[in-house]
């Protein structure tokens, strides 16, 4: 009888934030989007500054990248914003930030982040989900330096991505 009812009540959708500068998209990123998405509804995968890196790519061919990987997903957005994530959240009206964590190294990083943040907006929750295995130690800056050596970049990054690296070697 409790279970019957339960089925008329409408369930809001859940959304997320996935912030990161991006620069560029790998595949550790692509599997922590596919593993938020087991329990949430839709994903938002906004691109943004990194406070001290100088990005290899322009916002534009980040996003493009990223719209590239996952063209016909509509439960992932891509978006970009600049300034405090806790602005764009609030703005956005989203408290729930996705983020990946690999080796004990991330952690310093990202507990410091989380607490601030959440000094300035109580409301935000933030996920953190751990990659396989084959991806904890990959970083887009590990891909960058193995592209800027002409290295087998298709390992670590879909194919788009490849070859946007490869170009921007080439010129
Ligand atoms: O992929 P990254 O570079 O590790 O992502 C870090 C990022 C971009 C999510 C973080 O630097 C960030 O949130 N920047 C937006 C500016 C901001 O809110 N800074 C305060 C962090 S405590």
């Amino acid at each position: 009888m409790v279970q019957q009812e339960y089925r008329f009540i409408r369930r809001k959708e859940r959304l997320a934030v996935y912030p990161g500068s991006f620069d560029p998209v790998t595949n550790g990123h692509i599997d922590i989007i596919e593993r938020s998405l087991k329990f949430i509804d839709k994903l938002i995968v906004s691109v943004t500054h990194h406070p001290t890196k100088k990005p290899l790519f322009s916002f534009k061919e980040r996003m493009e990248m990223l719209q590239g990987v996952f063209r016909d997903r509509k439960e992932i957005v891509i978006e970009y914003f600049d300034g405090l994530l806790v602005d764009y959240l609030e703005k956005k009206g989203v408290f729930l930030v996705i983020r990946g964590l690999r080796a004990v190294s991330d952690f310093d990083y990202e507990f410091q982040m989380v607490l601030t943040n959440r000094r300035m907006l109580p409301r935000i929750e933030t996920i953190f989900l751990t990659p396989k295995e084959e991806y904890l130690y990959l970083s887009s800056s590990a891909v960058k330096e193995i592209a800027r050596l002409n290295g087998p970049v298709e390992r670590f990054v879909p194919e788009i991505v490849a070859e946007k690296l490869r170009e921007k070697h080439r010129s």
